[in-house]
């Protein structure tokens, strides 16, 4: 497992133009990933987590678990044990911490089990505005006093009582944070309006299995009744639904045939929908999907909306498909005001691409050529990547940091698929590849 510090390397280097064609095996889901690790500190046995992707961000949030005393087992790359009987502190404030979003669930888990948490607010990409209003809503319902000093969020409470709980917005991060705490308060909470995410269920399931007692994760209103403690278990994390529709638009954009292996089809029906609608051939399987492009792809609208609505998460890798279909779309973005940071790096690949307010229009082009460009976050990054893989000549790639946040191997896994992608350190090992490539 690479530490999170780890830096193999600075850029992509991509010839494209290659359709992407044979088998890739998805990882587990990095945001389910990241909830399960922080909710197996809520009990002081030893839980198993199996299916963990080595991604940075989960590794970043295993060793700042370490900092605060959690005992975190590496037993294989994909294979965790976590034990959280030592927690020395529940004031979690260290660098890495800072660096990911997801370390507001260590609000929920240590609330829940000392009724007492300090947690950095939270950090991660840079896609636009990103409150925690909703999670200090529900922590409030349930008996706890929060404030925010210094940029800390601190929640504490003498006892968490169960409550009745709306959500503002559809939120899987205060729909996740709030169960998490009312697992172990007294009595009944029920969250409405509750966010429906594969991972909502994925967490809501790990903690079941811990003892819990949740009920309704996957619709809108979700009951939890408190128990006393938690209990160890052996869970494995479900498959990433982001990754798998990334390599699915990146058999579309290259022209590919590429079977998709270890998913759950359901989870992937929005992006399977709108492939369709663009002119793919999608065949699913019990737990695989083919993505097969013959034709040149076809203009469509998209909207991003909570599952099981279109996510937000596959926005950009959409993008570029749409950028390269004959005649004009729309993306809307109603989740989160900056994901379109990719558009003005497509533009120079050659899309035409005019972004108004939360909507990109977008004038399909016949092809990309490839340029010098740089990686805004880490969907937008992967979306990149995509259309590099589908650019005449050779694209280099900057701050590949952000798209290792969330994929595991995502070079290698494209290099068996027949793409050209490599990893470079600096200025001259760019040029060595640069030259290799084009040969
Ligand atoms: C999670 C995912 C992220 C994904 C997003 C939406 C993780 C680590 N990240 O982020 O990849 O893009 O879900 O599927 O799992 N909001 C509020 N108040 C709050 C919380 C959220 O107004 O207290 C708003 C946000 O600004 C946004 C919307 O609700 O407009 C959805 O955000 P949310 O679902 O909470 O996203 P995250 O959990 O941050």
């Amino acid at each position: 497992m690479k530490k999170s510090g780890d830096k193999r390397g600075e850029h992509y280097v991509i010839r494209g133009g290659i359709p992407l064609v044979g088998e890739v095996e998805i990882g587990g889901a990095k945001n389910a990933a990241l909830a399960i690790v922080a909710a197996a500190i809520m009990t002081d046995e030893t839980v198993t987590i199996d299916n963990m992707p080595d991604v940075r961000d989960t590794n970043v949030m295993l060793e700042a678990m370490q900092g605060i005393g959690v005992v975190i087992d590496r037993v294989d790359r994909h294979t965790v044990k976590i034990n959280g009987s030592m927690v020395k502190n529940v004031n979690i404030d260290t660098d890495n911490i800072r660096k990911i979003r997801a370390s507001y669930y260590l609000m929920g888990a240590l609330l829940g089990k000392y009724r007492n948490a300090e947690v950095p607010l939270p950090g991660g990409c840079d896609i636009g505005s990103r409150p925690i209003d909703q999670h200090v809503k529900g922590f409030r319902a349930l008996g706890a006093e929060v404030s925010i000093e210094g940029g800390i969020v601190k929640a504490s409470a003498k006892r968490l009582q169960g409550a009745h709980i709306y959500m503002d917005v559809v939120t899987v991060g205060a729909t996740i944070n709030i169960m998490m705490a009312a697992s172990l308060a007294e009595g009944r909470t029920i969250i409405e309006n509750a966010a429906k995410e594969p991972h909502v269920v994925d967490v809501a399931n790990f903690l079941n299995s811990m003892g819990a007692n949740i009920k309704g994760a996957g619709t809108d209103v979700i009951r939890i009744s408190g128990v006393e403690k938690l209990h160890a278990c052996t869970y494995s994390v479900i498959p990433d639904q982001i990754e798998a529709g990334t390599f699915m638009f990146a058999a579309a954009v290259t022209q590919g045939d590429v079977l998709i292996k270890n998913v759950i089809p359901k989870h992937l029906e929005s992006i399977t929908a709108k492939l369709i609608e663009i002119g793919c051939e999608v065949q699913e399987f019990d737990d695989a999907v083919r993505v097969v492009a013959s034709k040149r792809l076809r203009p469509t609208q998209i909207k991003t909306l909570p599952y099981p609505g279109y996510p937000t998460d596959m926005q950009p890798q959409a993008g570029v498909a749409l950028a390269l279909s004959e005649g004009v779309s729309t993306i809307t973005e109603s989740i989160f005001e900056n994901r379109f940071r990719y558009v003005d790096e497509l533009i120079k690949m050659g899309a035409a691409i005019r972004v108004e307010g939360n909507t990109a229009i977008i004038e399909g082009v016949k092809g990309f050529t490839g340029a010098h460009i740089s990686a805004p976050d880490l969907r937008a990054g992967a979306a990149l990547v995509i259309a590099a893989l589908a650019a005449q000549g050779v694209t280099v790639i900057d701050n590949i940091y952000f798209i290792q946040r969330g994929y595991e191997d995502f070079d290698t896994k494209l290099r068996r698929l027949g793409a050209q992608i490599d990893e470079a350190a600096d200025s001259k090992d760019i040029r060595k590849l640069q030259l290799r490539v084009v040969s």
